[in-house]
């Protein structure tokens, strides 16, 4: 049942730190008259290297915040704390609803190369869980799927290194350990790496298909409004709040290019958990 003033309520978004502003960005094309707010965890990044059980607790904190603030729905934007936690954020946040983003990632690659090979690019702990191969398989029994952890993205991409020889060589290196370049897709399972997606596609295979799980997500949480009669109405912009658990200039520096345009630190309001 639609409700104006709860769909007047913003969408939260919650990632480690700046690289769920990807996954902002596409909701905001997207759905450009919904308010959101946004929570970087940058006092505890990465999470990708961090154990299950301590994801699960910074992530439930993290998102708790943002069901205080007032939220209509919750984006884990974060691979790694939607392939630990997302069971945990659902139970713990019932009855709001939680988008996480390895289901949209898994599905955009199954719909690009049915019965295909896929290589998934991701953090040691989603890595770890298997996340994308599970969400893969459930979904396409025909499916081939390996992956490999590659940490040294995420760094990349936080210090601008996006393109050029060493970005290259780097990129060329995992994809070398993860059984050479021949794939059918490569999914990027990780909020960083979408910024080195032309370093990858010069590096990958010509014919593979680069998966950016961003758009689809924001596909699913638009599906997800419109099944609860949740969409805000009208056409006035929707605002945006940024919040950071640390380095509120740092945000505002590494953030700006993952959002593709700049901010200030005075955009940043700094919070604790
Ligand atoms: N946001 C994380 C992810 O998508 C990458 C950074 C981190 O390890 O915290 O997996």
């Amino acid at each position: 049942m639609s409700d104006k003033s709860h769909n007047e309520l913003p969408i939260g978004v919650f990632d480690s730190g700046v690289g769920g502003l990807t996954v902002l960005k596409a909701i905001r094309e997207t759905l450009p008259n919904e308010n959101l707010v946004y929570l970087g965890d940058t006092a505890r990044l990465p999470y990708g290297t961090k154990s299950p059980a301590s994801i699960e607790r910074y992530a439930t904190q993290a998102a708790e915040r943002l069901q205080q603030e007032g939220i209509k729905l919750l984006v884990v934007a974060c691979n790694t704390a939607s392939a630990v936690a997302l069971g945990a954020l659902r139970a713990a946040l019932d009855p709001l609803p939680v988008v996480g983003v390895v289901e949209p990632g898994a599905t955009a690659a199954v719909e690009a190369r049915p019965g295909g090979r896929h290589l998934v690019l991701a953090t040691e702990a989603t890595v770890g869980l298997h996340a994308y191969r599970d969400a893969i398989a459930g979904r396409d029994a025909g499916a081939e799927v390996r992956e490999k952890a590659c940490e040294m993205l995420v760094a990349l991409a936080e210090e601008g290194w996006s393109d050029g020889e060493i970005a290259r060589a780097i990129v060329r290196r995992y994809l070398c350990e993860a059984g050479g370049a021949r794939t059918d897709t490569i999914i990027l399972g990780c909020t960083h790496f979408p910024l080195l997606i032309d370093t990858i596609r010069a590096v990958a295979a010509a014919d593979a298909v680069l998966i950016d799980s961003a758009s689809t997500t924001a596909g699913f949480v638009a599906a997800a409004l419109e099944t609860d009669g949740a969409r805000r109405s009208g056409r006035s912009p929707g605002t945006l709040r940024l919040l950071a658990t640390d380095g509120v200039t740092r945000f505002a520096r590494v953030g700006g290019r993952f959002l593709g345009h700049g901010m200030s630190d005075r955009d940043v309001e700094l919070i604790d958990l």
